[in-house]
């Protein structure tokens, strides 16, 4: 009788989840306007092999007969249009939009020529200061954008888990310092308990967390998170990272640009890849008590929800509680930010934060128009990530190269150090990203304000600036710059600002 009740209920269940959709028919395909490849090819069809795989030699040049110069598969491409601020002046380096036309041109100011294509518009439309580049931009510079959207996204195991893609110097070679991974957890989805050979900091995009770590010293550490919070656990420091009730993103940033997501220290690892017997030594337990551990790495799975009360998963140690001016989490998200005409900035550091000994973030965000000054950091490289909006940013590398890269939402930047930077809002909503350097202090040299603060007569002889033009430069750093969108204003010679 219970087993027959056992059987009903598992069959309800069934019958209860959505039929899985057994009839796919074929994929409609993105042509037109909108999937923006161009052309689209028209593959002959055959229903039998026919034709020649090779031609014959009397195709070489010399004997060959000649080919039609017209009536081919034409180079001219008539039907186009410029985008606002494309024709004026190259040195003006306008931002140009073109998500405003179908098949955008690289033009700029007098120069560039029409794209006849194979192209994909996509990727021209979201980077368009690569495909028509600002007059200034000069030699070459190391990539310093990576889009997450086209990292491998490794899937967690089993139903509800998560999932990670990640970012190192694979795919953005100039990216030795630092690395960072986007990860995705369901509701009381875990991280397993693992560690590595990297210190590792975060910054929580969604959602909330439950951290647990021990360290060398057995002082126990605990603590729930929320979107806006960082944390860090030194290299070797094993912990836990579990998602509370609304599931989480988070990011990650390494301070190794080596650094691999697929080869931390897991937990379930260690204990398949040590012999039972040493186990049971080691635990002082029956070998039996490792009958039912997990066949693979575990890595991001589904487990029990974390109980609401964090007070219920305090364990007590001998030796305490990890003391507080070295706590692994900052609860950023409550700090106000500074507010200044164009946007604001938030700071963590080891001024606030000591744990984090070596790494240095600032989280900006800039209004339209507006654009984080021109800057550079004098000793590190500067790792970014976009949370929201759309950005450029040109990087300055000695002696004479300049590269102007477009980043959105969801992109990585990395900049040397010591190459100067602005990062230009080019949207029409607040731009936000994140800045992380490996330094003991969030610092930054500033072009206004060095130039402000030199001798006037020096700035002058250098530069050939208006006098005053260099007395009205702020002698306080401002980290922002507000600006104007009126690309017209621009072009006729109007201030940007
Ligand atoms: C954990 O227990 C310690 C005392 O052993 C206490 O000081 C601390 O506040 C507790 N933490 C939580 C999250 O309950
Ligand atoms: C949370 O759990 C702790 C430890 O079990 C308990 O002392 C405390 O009363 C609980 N708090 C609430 C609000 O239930
Ligand atoms: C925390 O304070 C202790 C005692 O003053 C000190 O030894 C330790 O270096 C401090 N830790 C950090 C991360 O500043
Ligand atoms: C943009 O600037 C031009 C030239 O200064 C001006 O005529 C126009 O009114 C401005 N547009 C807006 C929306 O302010």
């Amino acid at each position: 009788m219970h087993s027959i009740l056992a059987t009903a209920s598992l069959l309800t269940a069934v019958l209860a989840l959505p039929a899985p959709q057994m009839s796919y028919e074929g994929n409609l395909g993105n042509s037109g306007p909108v999937g923006g490849v161009n052309p689209t090819a028209v593959a002959p069809t055959a229903t039998a092999a026919s034709g020649s795989l090779y031609g014959s030699e009397a195709l070489l040049g010399e004997v060959a007969q000649p080919s039609p110069v017209q009536g081919g598969d034409s180079a001219k491409v008539s039907n186009y249009q410029l985008v606002n601020g494309q024709d004026a002046d190259a040195t003006l380096g306008l931002y140009l939009d073109f998500n405003s036309v179908p098949n955008p041109q690289p033009f700029r100011g007098d120069a560039g020529q029409t794209d006849p294509g194979p192209r994909t518009y996509e990727y021209e439309k979201i980077n368009s200061d690569i495909f028509a580049p600002p007059g200034t931009d000069s030699g070459s510079v190391p990539q310093a954008m990576w889009p997450l959207g086209l990292s491998h996204n490794r899937l967690g195991s089993g139903k509800d888990s998560g999932w990670a893609r990640q970012q190192n110097k694979d795919n953005l070679p100039s990216a030795t310092a630092m690395a960072g991974v986007d990860m995705r957890l369901a509701p009381g989805a875990y991280r397993e308990l693992h560690w590595h050979t990297a210190n590792e900091w975060s910054l929580v995009l969604k959602g909330s967390v439950r951290l647990s770590a021990v360290n060398e010293n057995g002082e126990t550490f605990l603590d729930d998170i929320s979107a806006g919070d960082v944390w860090f656990f030194p290299a070797g420091v094993p912990h836990s990272i579990q998602a509370l009730d609304e599931g989480t993103e988070f990011l990650l940033v390494f301070d190794n640009g080596d650094f691999n997501e697929d080869s931390t220290f897991l937990a379930s690892e260690l204990f398949l890849r040590n012999p039972k017997s040493v186990l049971s030594k080691d635990l002082q337990t029956p070998i039996s008590s490792f009958d039912h551990l997990p066949t693979d790495q575990l890595y991001i799975f589904n487990g029990t929800p974390a109980p609401a009360n964090i007070s219920e998963q305090n364990v007590t140690s001998p030796y305490g509680q990890l003391p507080i001016n070295e706590s692994y989490t900052y609860h950023f998200s409550q700090q106000e930010p500074y507010v200044v005409p164009g946007g604001s900035v938030k700071i963590v550091d080891p001024t606030t934060f000591p744990i984090a000994s070596h790494f240095s973030a600032a989280l900006v965000t800039v209004q339209p128009g507006a654009m984080r000054e021109i800057h550079w950091h004098t000793t590190s490289d500067e790792w970014n990530y976009f949370l929201a909006g759309s950005a450029r940013i040109t990087v300055f590398v000695a002696p004479s190269s300049s590269q102007t890269f477009d980043y959105t939402a969801g992109d990585v930047g990395y900049i040397p150090a010591a190459s100067s930077h602005y990062i230009e809002n080019t949207g029409t909503e607040d731009v936000v990203f994140l800045e992380v350097l490996q330094a003991p202090k969030f610092t930054d040299i500033s072009v206004a304000q060095w130039l402000a603060l030199t001798p006037s007569q020096i700035v002058k002889d250098t530069l050939g600036l208006p006098d005053d033009a260099i007395a009205g430069l702020p002698k306080q750093k401002t980290y922002i710059k507000p600006g104007n969108t009126n690309l017209t204003a621009l072009a006729g010679g109007g201030s940007a600002y």
